[in-house]
């Protein structure tokens, strides 16, 4: 299986026309004026003529047109593929990730595992862009899922790419661009390869431990609740979805906060963690049940983003709450009419055990807001009715503060991970009313993505905070169009969506909060937000 090491992606502005390499990468616009230097010179070292070629109507530069060329002899390239670029003024970010995405893959079939990429210069993007997309493209591109295949990979695995920029000067930043890209990459990779996991191979143990990985490997704290620390803390939502199943259903809070930094801006990601969601005693029809081994995805992508910022030391804190459990139907599992009281101390009447997500999350969310941060987001494949709403392609987002969301659409459209803001309007409240409990857990059929949100807000405390709901982005199907518009992702299987965008989100936090998380809170007030609310006393008496 093919993961991302071993791959290695250089920047350099030597001349192009002298280093071997078996394939070339030449991005062609549909204007002759437009190629970049470094594209016609290394063209005319393979001894091709691309004006020549446009003129002759053999290449006409549209975009995603991909014409493999063999070079001249005695040139120090072998294969030259000509990536049609389309009309330089329209050329973005995503399409340079798109047709990377497209060449890598394509070389590597006929066994190229080394290949020279020129840069595309258009004003519209910065030579740190083009660096970014085109790592971005090329390991999110290659990626395979292939532990479960007896018979081994025969395509070799792929080695190097070499990114060849105009002048010694734009080597640096688009290095530091790319080192970047390479770690939000790689984490896309491994809550992919997570998601990807069937539920007999899967199940709460090994998320926590995939969580324990991920602090290993970068030093980071860890701190695991199982299911007697969960009862004495009276985790209610987590235990009742989890009260189904064999197996312990756990919260783990990981924890990165760089050495010996004070004050900086405190960002708390929390996952849903459902390792399969049957649906429990409100059973799913079985037909498309086995999808449900993804319901964890929010789980994968917020710890994954945690690696990514980790691993790029970013100035910022930043904590993953991750909520685990199986959702199944047995006979101590918890049923439609229950009574569970929260962790927050609120009673919540049950009245679909398959709105088991919002349970789960609601307990995160209170935990997650004790320690006081900055900012909390949640992450879960929470309702098919945002699938309904959304689409396949596209997050529903909603918030209660205008910096936050506001942020993770801009942040999002940069890596194109389509996030849409659906309303919290006070209205929708009066669906989740329950006549013995404070609240219900399922509303009526219209604007089930909403009213879900409307239930996670309860547990937030007036503290800024966002949901994103990607029930239908985290996993690209056949009859899906992701992959047609988008390349690097898979034909089949778990996007990893959501680990760029929150990744991107911490980054741009360091950078406009200079590292203090009382001018961040300022920030976020300045957007029109409500300010943060008081620490909650938890009244532990209550019932
Ligand atoms: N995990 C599902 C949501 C889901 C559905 C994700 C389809 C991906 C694809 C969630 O736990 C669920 O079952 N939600 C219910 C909520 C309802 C009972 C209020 C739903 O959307 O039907
Ligand atoms: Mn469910
Ligand atoms: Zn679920």
């Amino acid at each position: 299986m093919w993961n991302g090491t071993d791959f290695e992606f250089a920047v350099d502005s030597a001349d192009a026309a002298k280093i071997k390499y078996p394939a070339v990468m030449l991005p062609a616009f549909q204007e002759d004026g437009a190629d970049d230097a470094v594209a016609r010179k290394i063209a005319g070292a393979a001894g091709i003529d691309l004006a020549g070629l446009r003129k002759s109507g053999e290449v006409s530069g549209a975009l995603k047109e991909f014409t493999i060329l063999h070079a001249r002899d005695g040139a120090p390239y072998r294969h030259v593929l000509v990536m049609g670029c389309g009309n330089a003024a329209k050329f973005r970010i995503d399409d340079m990730r798109t047709i990377v995405a497209k060449a890598v893959r394509t070389l590597r079939k006929i066994g190229v595992d080394r290949m020279l990429l020129a840069t595309a210069t258009v004003p519209q993007l910065s030579g740190e862009e083009v660096a970014e997309a085109a790592i971005e493209g090329a390991l999110l591109g290659l990626h395979k899922f292939k532990r479960y295949k007896k018979k081994a990979d025969s395509i070799r695995p792929f080695r190097q790419l070499k990114l060849v920029v105009g002048t010694a000067r734009e080597v640096a930043p688009a290095r530091e661009a790319a080192a970047r890209a390479s770690a939000f990459a790689l984490a896309t990779i491994r809550a992919r390869e997570l998601a990807f996991e069937p539920a007999n191979l899967l199940g709460p143990d090994e998320i926590v431990a995939a969580a324990r990985k991920v602090s290993d490997d970068h030093g980071l704290a860890l701190k695991v609740l199982g299911p007697k620390e969960l009862a004495a803390r009276g985790m209610g939502g987590i235990l009742a979805v989890g009260s189904g199943s064999r197996r312990p259903c756990y919260l783990a809070d990981l924890l990165y906060r760089p050495a010996k930094r004070t004050g900086l801006p405190r960002l708390t990601l929390v996952g849903k963690g459902i390792t399969f969601d049957t649906g429990g005693i409100s059973i799913k029809p079985s037909e498309r049940m086995h999808h449900m081994k993804y319901d964890m995805a929010g789980a994968a992508v917020v710890m994954q983003t945690v690696r990514a910022v980790a691993s790029l030391e970013l100035p910022v804190e930043l904590r993953a709450i991750i909520a685990t459990a199986e959702n199944m139907p047995d006979g101590n599992a918890y049923r439609p009419s229950d009574v569970i009281r929260m962790y927050n101390g609120s009673y919540v009447e049950v009245t679909n055990t398959d709105a088991e997500g919002r349970m789960l999350l609601a307990d995160g969310l209170a935990y997650a807001c004790e320690q006081d941060p900055d900012m909390v987001i949640d992450v879960a494949t929470l309702t098919g009715a945002c699938l309904v709403a959304l689409g396949t392609s596209v997050a529903g987002l909603m918030g209660t503060n205008p910096w936050l969301v506001g942020a993770i659409r801009d942040v999002g459209e940069h890596y194109s991970e389509r996030f849409w803001e659906l309303p919290l309007y006070e209205e929708y409240q009066v669906h989740m009313r329950s006549s013995i409990a404070d609240i219900c857990n399922s509303g009526p059929r219209y604007a089930g993505a909403i009213t879900a949100g409307k239930f996670l807000e309860t547990f937030v405390d007036g503290r800024p905070w966002a949901h994103l709901d990607i029930a239908g982005t985290a996993w690209s199907d056949e009859d899906s169009t992701m992959y047609l518009h988008k390349p690097y992702l898979p034909q089949r299987g778990p996007t990893g969506f959501g680990v760029r965008t929150l990744a991107g989100l911490a980054l741009k936090v360091s950078r406009e909060s200079s590292g203090s998380s009382k001018k961040m809170r300022e920030l976020m007030r300045w957007a029109g937000a409500a300010p943060v609310a008081a620490k909650r006393k938890v009244s532990s008496k209550r019932g």
